[in-house]
């Protein structure tokens, strides 16, 4: 039996990075989870991680195309995980973008996009989620991927660093919404991760004038962090924690996940 046997999950922006090393993770641990994804290659990830990890006890992954940004798409998905594994008991609200730009040059379709799909997301994955938890009667838990730009707002990422402060007050609003659910509503904040993500921010930077080289931005940024930049698997155990009956008793918070970055 593994930590979570028995529990379904869904993750989104599971088809790469964080989303797909929790995904694996979940799943060593006997849950099944639920792939979401805008990249379609998401049904083949999820066939991987099933034959990476097959044997008893451990859970089983199904990937669904979707669009987090769209209320259809993310409720469809909620269903699919009920239909396939008899309920979501677990929802990871973790798909995001960055596309840096210096303060002064932010643009309406810049900040709409980067809010829509890392904040408005949030806020309809929950609301979906829920909808089913409560008809299920039996609680939940909802993670939400932050960052230390929630806390610390950044002047080349504004619209990246407001969404992810957007991101924490949801948890704090859904929490206090949905306790009354036996909902539980955590997030919690890296700093620097090694994934797909860092590597085009590492580029971005570059074009918008804000270092000189590939690879400075990632470099300075770690070098701010008491225990180095992390790789993916390094957060898989505050994903396991909090989808767990660990954290029962723990609501509203965002967990600092940053190696030492910031001490709040
Ligand atoms: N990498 C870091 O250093 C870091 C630090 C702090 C927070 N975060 C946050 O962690 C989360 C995951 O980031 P990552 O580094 O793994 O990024 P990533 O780019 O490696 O993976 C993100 C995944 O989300 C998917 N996605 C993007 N838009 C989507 C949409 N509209 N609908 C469905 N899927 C969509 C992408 O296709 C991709 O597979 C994000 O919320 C990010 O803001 C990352």
């Amino acid at each position: 039996m593994g930590r979570l046997t028995g529990r379904n999950c869904l993750v989104t922006g599971a088809a790469r990075g964080i989303g797909l090393a929790f995904a694996q993770g979940l799943v060593r641990e006997g849950a099944n989870v639920t792939l979401v994804d805008l990249d379609p290659s998401v049904a083949d990830v999820a066939a991987k991680v099933n034959s990476e990890s097959a044997s008893p006890g451990v859970g089983r992954a199904i990937g669904v195309k979707a669009d987090v940004t769209e209320r259809g798409d993310i409720r469809a998905a909620v269903e699919r995980t009920a239909k396939e594994f008899g309920s979501l008991d677990v929802m990871f609200n973790n798909a995001g973008i960055n596309k840096p730009l210096n303060f002064m040059d932010v643009t309406e379709e810049n900040w709409n996009l980067v809010m829509r799909v890392n904040a408005f997301s949030v806020l309809i994955g929950t609301q979906e989620a829920a909808r089913q938890m409560i008809a299920q009667g039996k609680g939940g838990k909802v993670v939400n991927t932050c960052s230390v730009a929630g806390r610390q707002g950044y002047g080349n990422m504004a619209p990246y660093s407001a969404s992810k402060a957007a991101v924490l007050s949801l948890t704090q609003a859904a929490a206090r919404s949905l306790a009354q659910h036996k909902i539980t509503v955590n997030a919690f904040a890296p700093a620097v991760v090694q994934t797909p993500l860092w590597e085009q921010l590492d580029k971005d930077l570059v074009d918008i004038g804000s270092t000189k080289e590939v690879g400075q931005a990632v470099q300075q940024f770690s070098a701010a962090i008491l225990l180095g930049a992390a790789k993916p698997e390094d957060l898989v155990g505050t994903a396991l924690f909090l989808a767990s009956d660990d954290s029962n008793y723990i609501t509203g918070q965002t967990m600092m996940v940053d190696g030492g970055r910031f001490m709040l």
